[in-house]
């Protein structure tokens, strides 16, 4: 390349350090606040940018370090071995590239044996481990200390705090996350609840384990996966590494592949590409690891990272589009959603035309505008959400900066906000958006689960003046029923056995239905196990609520106050003149079950899917929706395809229909 000119070399330089300054902020932000503003692929792209600038002009090069996540709030410690991050690409010839220079710096013509597995988008923890006792658990920190998260770490259920392997050291090296199902569980909570949402399961895991409060920590049912050694490594192969720690108790790779050579490698990131999607939890590519010890070594480490690991990410799948339109959407208490209307773009094989925004600052945050051309991405593999917005785009003349509503859509009420809380409400409890949205969730699988009472019957019938609140479902007559569009008698008499039937049902389904605040499905079955009654729920005490596992003073107070509000009184004096016939769900202890985890798949010939899923809860199981490390039995329907042959893979043991009603009874 020809020399640069001492002009150009100035301008390289002044990039170089406004890219520092700004990955500095990304760092803080990500590391710190556990709050990015940005997704992983633009920040990857920044770093290669300055890595590129940076090999131009050899005498600006500085060190990346490894970022610091140390919290400044907790007490921290060293670790006996460092902890490096890795270096990673988004391109499959770098793997290549990475192979040969292994070679070389070997020295070694013979192929090389490398282990690929699952990057889990998690953080990374070491475990201190002293004569087989855990001592101290910290994060990653600077590389050299991190802050000291013991406590917390303690509460990730069936991790061993005591091994049957007991060297006076071992650090024993992993990722902690949050499943996908609960963090969309969470912030599902929080926006009920007007609080902001996290924007992936990474910062809530992150943020979460940084909490100064256990007990809160605990709630959060963090996990965690090993999958390495740093000091009192002694195996020869990293392979070994998996099965020594699931020997002792911990939960470890078990998607992994030994290698020969590279030749495997293309359909190999395939398959774990693949099966991926069907982890519990979010994973962004994948980690080369070179499997002899010997090797590893001798191949040592830079300041920033192992020279004998590697990861490979997947590139997020993004689009862009244009923002057509943003509405803002009523829920059930009144809680204002804004959503990004989009031009239909297709993603990962969806079509998505929707996206949520959030709420009001992360409108204003984003400074987006209708008309903009902005940035769909997959995060967390599943909820399209926007990142970005491509000003470079925005016409000359400038679009209209969007203005957030200050009196809500449906009904006109001045928005108010909380003290404390990022979203804007309507006050208004008799809001006609708010009385439809709180019949649909009352009537949903996850409430009352009435067949057949949907979004569509709910809004006519709303219409119609037929009901007003969730009671009036059963007031409802056969002549009201006759008004919905296309309704003859078959669907009628199906419509009404099905509200009759509903109200035999477990009491926690009652309780979720009420829309108390902060009472989601898990809180809800929490009370009806301590609860005889409902009439129970509502006479106790702030001091007899706070006794029960999980719940804090604010959501005692919560529960007492809905309680005693008069509108509510009002709807449980319907309630209670309504023959409900309430079981108690009581898991039975049945063996084959109970603390085991279950993936369903393939149809059955005697219950639905939820059907199969209550009675697995009921006696004492729970139900994942992919296979993982941590599932114990799937159950194969007729027509089971890709998880029954991962299982079988895996060796996971599999139950028919037969042997699932067989173990129950
Ligand atoms: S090996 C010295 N294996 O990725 C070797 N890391 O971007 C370093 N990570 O800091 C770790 N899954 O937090 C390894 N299967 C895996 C991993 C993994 C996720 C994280 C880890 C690391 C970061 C680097």
């Amino acid at each position: 390349m020809a020399e640069l000119t001492s002009k150009e070399k100035r301008k390289i330089q002044k990039k170089i350090l406004q890219l520092r300054a700004e990955i500095g902020r990304h760092d803080r932000l990500y590391y710190k606040d556990s709050q990015p503003e940005i997704s992983d692929f633009e920040y990857d792209c920044l770093k290669n940018e300055l890595l590129y600038l940076e090999s131009l002009l050899p005498e600006a090069v500085g060190t990346l370090g490894v970022g610091d996540d140390r919290s400044g709030n907790l007490l921290t410690r060293k670790h006996y071995t460092p902890m490096l991050s890795l270096e990673n690409t988004y391109n499959l010839d770098d793997v290549f590239n990475f192979d040969a220079h292994i070679r070389k710096l070997l020295a070694v013509e013979k192929d090389i044996e490398y282990v690929i597995e699952p990057k889990i988008d998690g953080l990374a923890v070491n475990l201190i481990y002293e004569k087989g006792q855990l001592r101290y658990a910290l994060t990653r920190g600077d590389g050299v200390e991190g802050d000291d998260v013991t406590d917390n770490v303690k509460t990730i259920e069936g991790l061993p705090l005591r091994i049957g392997y007991v060297p006076d050291l071992i650090e024993i090296r992993g990722e902690v996350y949050i499943d996908y199902d609960v963090f969309q569980k969470i912030n599902m909570e929080r926006v009920q609840a007007g609080e902001a949402v996290f924007a992936n399961a990474r910062n809530l895991a992150s943020g979460t384990l940084k909490l100064m409060d256990s007990e809160a920590v605990r709630l959060r049912r963090l996990k965690i996966l090993l999958y390495g050694i740093g000091g009192g490594n002694n195996f020869e192969k990293q392979s070994e590494i998996y099965p020594f720690l699931q020997k002792l108790g911990f939960v470890s790779q078990t998607y992994y592949h030994v290698i020969a050579n590279l030749e495997r490698i293309a359909p190999t990131i395939r398959e774990l590409d693949r099966e991926r999607k069907r982890l519990p939890y979010t994973t962004d590519g994948v980690v080369f690891k070179v499997n002899e010890r010997v090797f590893q070594e001798q191949l040592g480490a830079t300041a920033k990272a192992p020279r004998w690991a590697f990861a490979y990410k997947f590139k997020p799948e993004c689009a862009e589009t244009i923002l057509r339109n943003v509405t803002f959407q009523v829920g059930r208490t009144g809680i204002i959603t804004p959503v990004a209307e989009l031009e239909p773009v297709n993603l990962s094989g969806s079509c998505v035309a929707r996206a949520t925004l959030h709420n009001a600052d992360d409108v204003a945050k984003k400074d987006i505008r209708i008309g903009d051309t902005v940035i769909v991405e997959k995060s967390g593999e599943i909820i399209p959400a926007i990142v970005g917005v491509r000003l470079e785009n925005r016409p000359e003349s400038g679009l209209e900066k969007l203005n957030f509503p200050t009196d809500c859509p449906h009904c006109g009420t001045r928005l108010i906000r909380l003290p404390g809380e990022v979203a804007w409400r309507c006050p208004n409890v008799n809001c006609p958006e708010q009385v439809i949205q709180k019949i649909i969730y009352f009537t949903s699988k996850t409430a009352i689960d009435i067949d057949g009472f949907g979004e569509t019957v709910v809004r006519k019938l709303v219409e119609f003046d037929k009901i007003k609140t969730t009671a009036d479902i059963y007031a409802l007559k056969r002549e009201d029923l006759y008004l919905l569009k296309n309704f003859g008698d078959k669907s009628v008499n199906r419509l009404l056995s099905n509200i009759e039937r509903s109200k035999k049902t477990e009491l926690w389904r009652f309780i979720n239905g009420l829309g108390i605040p902060s009472i989601g499905e898990k809180m809800a079955k929490d009370l009806a196990n301590y609860f005889h009654h409902w009439d129970a729920l509502a006479t106790a005490s702030v001091e007899d609520l706070e006794r029960i596992h999980g719940v804090g003073q604010k959501v005692a107070q919560g529960i007492f106050d809905y309680f005693r509000d008069s509108k509510n009184l009002k709807l449980l004096q319907k309630f209670h003149e309504i023959d409900f016939e309430f079981e108690k769900i009581t898991a039975q202890y049945n063996p084959y079950f109970e603390k085991k985890m279950f993936v369903l798949t393939g149809t059955m010939q005697q219950f639905t899917r939820n059907q199969a899923k209550a009675l697995i809860e009921k006696n004492g199981g729970s139900v994942a929706n992919a296979l993982s490390a941590t599932v114990d039995v799937l159950i194969a329907g007729s027509h089971a395809g890709q998880k029954l042959d991962a299982a079988r893979k895996k060796n996971v043991p599999v139950w028919t229909e037969a042997d699932f009603i067989e173990k129950l009874s």
